[in-house]
């Protein structure tokens, strides 16, 4: 009986040794060193979209189809800006914007900056502009809408840009900023 007890004992020990992550030594850590901040990797060739709302960080992502991208991408939201309180940030290594995305970016994040990156170097730093016209971006919510039923490009017209509405060229429906859905 005892000798049972005992045998169990150990099981129960070499399986709890098991489960236990070893943490491995880092030779030369630094021990006393704390870095309070630890900015995002600068890139060498590619765009950075800056100064997102942070609720539109991951949307503009989408827009890029940065799940994609076999570059390098770095997503980073919620961090402190001196100018928009709170913004969002999405630097993509390898990749230039085409003029329709950065038209469906200033729709969802209307303060963005679009700056392009040369050698390590920002080469030119375009401010982003909801267009007066949003051609094949925005998703008509009317589900009885033509563009909606047969092979037509959504227009819509801007109503107002800040906060953004949009009017549709075919059904006439107006959509708020909440509503807006990128196609
Ligand atoms: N950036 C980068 N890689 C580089 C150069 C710049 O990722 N090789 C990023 C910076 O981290 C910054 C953005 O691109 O988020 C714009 O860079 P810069 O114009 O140098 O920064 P700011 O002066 O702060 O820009 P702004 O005035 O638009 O806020
Ligand atoms: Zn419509």
């Amino acid at each position: 009986m005892a000798k049972r007890k005992k045998k169990k004992q150990v099981q129960r020990r070499t399986k709890r040794k098991k489960e236990r992550i070893k943490a491995k030594k880092v030779a030369n850590a630094p021990k006393e060193e704390i870095k309070k901040e630890l900015k995002i990797s600068a890139i060498e060739e590619g765009t950075v979209v800056d100064h997102i709302p942070t609720d539109a960080t991951f949307k503009v992502a989408e827009i890029l189809d940065l799940e994609n991208h076999k570059g390098i991408v770095s997503i980073a939201t919620n961090l402190q800006s001196k100018k928009v309180g709170k913004k969002g940030i999405v630097k993509v290594g390898g990749k230039s914007l085409t003029p329709e995305e950065v038209n469906k970016i200033a729709v969802v994040a209307p303060d963005a900056t679009v700056n392009i990156i040369k050698n390590y170097q920002v080469k030119e730093k375009i401010k982003v502009k909801a267009p007066d016209v949003v051609d094949n971006v925005i998703k008509c919510s009317n589900p009885v809408c033509i563009t909606n039923n047969e092979q037509v490009a959504t227009k819509f017209y801007v109503v107002k840009k800040d906060p953004l509405k949009v009017k549709c060229h075919y059904c006439e429906r107006s959509m708020g900023k909440e509503e807006i859905e990128i196609i």
